[in-house]
């Protein structure tokens, strides 16, 4: 019997894979929501014989993708794809989104800039007004990161945002290392009230590869609720 919480990601993550057709290429997410949404199109690609081709954003969906049976392919194969499925940590009335808390925003930017649609699963702890209560992940290469960070920092005295601490995230007592080699710097910032204006400063930061905020890249988005219920955004 599943908890409340994975009834909810199960229902978004069922209901999104509807829009999955035959031959599509797919960019298959991260997380724990992003995970049920590949057993739900692996079950869809055994009982209908589906032809799909997966482009995952972590090693992790990589490895549960190819043990389920979906075809994994890169994203240089694919070059472009039909739809992205992932999950988030916040998305706004703008369906704007804060991502990374898994680490792969990186890849998940990428992917989901390289689909013609982008379709967020997720339950309704999720929605907020404004971003920002979730902290902000910023992916900063490892060369001179405390300089990086003092830059991040120092940048964000001039944003309208509310709080300014970040923090090296960490993994049993060492820096924690994405996919791509680098580290995390996540910024607690409370309320982002420009957050487009944010995304294009801290990108703007030598060292910074990516931050996690997702401005009008996400198409759709799937609420999951405890009953199994959804509500689809757009
Ligand atoms: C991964 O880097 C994140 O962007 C995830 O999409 C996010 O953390 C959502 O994960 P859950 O579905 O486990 O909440």
């Amino acid at each position: 019997e599943l908890s409340p919480i994975d009834k909810a990601k199960f229902a978004a993550a069922r209901r999104a894979v509807d829009f999955i057709q035959d031959g599509m290429k797919v960019g298959l997410g991260t997380g724990s929501t992003a995970a049920w949404m590949v057993r739900c199109l692996a079950e869809r690609v055994r009982e209908e014989r589906l032809k799909i081709a997966g482009v995952p954003t972590s090693t992790r969906t990589a490895e549960l993708a190819r043990e389920l049976g979906i075809e994994v392919v890169t994203l240089d194969e694919a070059k472009w794809l039909d739809v992205t499925i992932d999950g988030a940590d916040e998305f706004d009335p703008e369906l704007n989104l804060i991502k990374g808390g898994g680490g792969a925003l990186l890849q998940e930017k990428i992917v989901a800039t390289a689909s013609d649609q982008m379709i967020v699963i997720t339950d309704a702890a999720k929605e907020v007004a404004h971003l920002g209560a979730f902290p902000l992940p910023v992916e900063v290469v490892p060369f001179g990161w405390q300089t990086t960070r003092a830059l991040i920092e120092e940048m964000l005295v001039s944003m309208d945002v509310m709080g300014r601490e970040t923090t090296l995230r960490q993994n049993g007592g060492k820096p924690f290392v994405t996919d791509e080699g680098n580290y995390i710097v996540d910024c607690h910032l409370k309320r982002i009230g420009n957050p487009r204006q944010l995304s294009l400063v801290l990108n703007q930061i030598p060292g910074v590869v990516e931050n996690g905020l997702f401005i009008d890249l996400c198409d759709i988005v799937i609420i999951g609720g405890a009953e199994g219920e959804v509500e689809v955004r757009d």
